[in-house]
């Protein structure tokens, strides 16, 4: 994810219509889980093909070899920012053995609804961008958000008409784990007093360029930060599920799980590469000036980053935590449990450095 995905982009086309970025190639056999037909399919060998990447996948694979050939970089999100899981495997794993269940049905249905969530980046106002930027963006990433590039992605996430996407891919793989468990009525409802309503509050950093551009770039900011650190989620869903110590389908949970991880790679690398074409270009301001796009880039990852590993993950863990001690309380020792549970914990301390720190000196391009 970190090296450039540029190689062999050099020839392929610059534009495609929303309908080529939309496309699925054909496929051997749909993706069904459980009983609900997904996205996606397997091709003749049987290997499983994410949808809408027909074109998309080639488009991205454009985009970046441009960029590099313009001698820019693609900006990239250190993994050593990715805060660990909790509970992790081995916390998960001890629970499930022990008949916890409830922490992590918990967790795999946050997963999901988070997933589903994906689906309001279809919503996002874009701006007219050739009026904000004043290098040309023709042939970009930037010019096919609302071409294609945020409805795959909506898509993708949320399922689309008769297909589910990730939100119904992983509570079958939730319930194909675990067979069909109960789930705790309150998971949406204390999502929803700590999650996403409150970004909507985000005070501008940049008050000098246009209000929505900001909007957009700290919403592709905060969606590719949370792309990145989903991979650790993935992960652990992947390894846990597919543990037949635990998993009651360590198969097919566990397969559901790794189709879903293969299917976020064009959306880390289209949201990483239209941040890319923007830190290479100029903004103009409300006030007739302009601001290089690197400077509101950085600054915006470098906020979202913070944000993400340290207030942000307190708060989850306290939130987890209180409910984990909740669920506990129907073991035969809880405290005993605890304990053990505790000496499980990935220590962890976030990064000083985010790598987009706003001091840094602009590119000399
Ligand atoms: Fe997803
Ligand atoms: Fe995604």
């Amino acid at each position: 994810m970190t090296e450039p995905a540029a190689l062999g982009g050099a020839d392929l086309p610059l534009a495609y219509s929303e309908e080529e970025l939309l496309a699925d190639g054909a496929y051997e056999a749909p993706l069904h889980a459980g009983s609900i037909r997904c996205h996606g399919g397997f091709d003749a060998e049987g290997s499983y093909r994410s949808p809408r990447t027909l074109h998309r996948a080639p488009a991205i694979r454009a985009w970046q070899a441009r960029l590099a050939a313009d001698g820019h970089p693609l900006l990239a999100i250190d993994p050593s920012l990715m805060p660990p899981q909790y509970p992790n495997v081995e916390q998960a794993r001890l629970l499930l053995e022990e008949g916890v269940r409830d922490p992590v049905v918990r967790r795999l249905t946050i997963i999901a609804i988070v997933e589903g969530f994906g689906a309001i980046i279809r919503d996002v106002r874009v701006p007219e961008l050739s009026e904000l930027v004043v290098e040309p963006i023709e042939g970009t990433a930037l010019a096919h958000l609302r071409g294609g590039l945020f409805e795959a992605h909506a898509r993708d996430e949320a399922g689309y008409r008769d297909q589910g996407g990730h939100k119904q891919m992983w509570e079958a793989a939730r319930d194909l784990a675990l067979e069909s468990p109960k789930v705790p009525g309150d998971v949406l409802m204390r999502m929803m007093g700590q999650g996403p309503g409150r970004r909507r509050e985000r005070k501008a950093l940049f008050p000098r360029i246009d209000r929505d551009l900001e909007a957009l770039l700290a919403t592709m900011a905060q969606v590719l930060a949370v792309e990145v650190f989903a991979m650790g989620a993935f992960d652990w869903g992947e390894r846990l599920l597919s543990d037949p110590a635990v998993s009651a389908d360590p198969e097919g949970a566990g397969a559901l799980v790794s189709y879903i991880r293969s299917d976020e790679s064009p959306h880390v690398e289209y949201l990483r590469t239209a941040l890319s074409e923007i830190a290479a270009r100029t903004l103009r301001t409300v006030d007739g000036g302009t601001l290089p796009g690197r400077s509101v880039v950085h600054g915006l990852l470098h906020a979202t980053l913070r944000g993400l590993t340290r207030e942000r993950r307190e708060e989850q863990r306290g939130d987890i935590r209180e409910s984990l001690v909740e669920a506990m309380k129907q073991h035969a020792n809880p405290a005993g449990l605890l304990e053990r549970f505790d000496a499980l914990e990935t220590r962890w301390t976030p990064p000083e450095r985010t790598g987009f720190e706003p001091t840094e000196p602009p590119a000399a391009a």
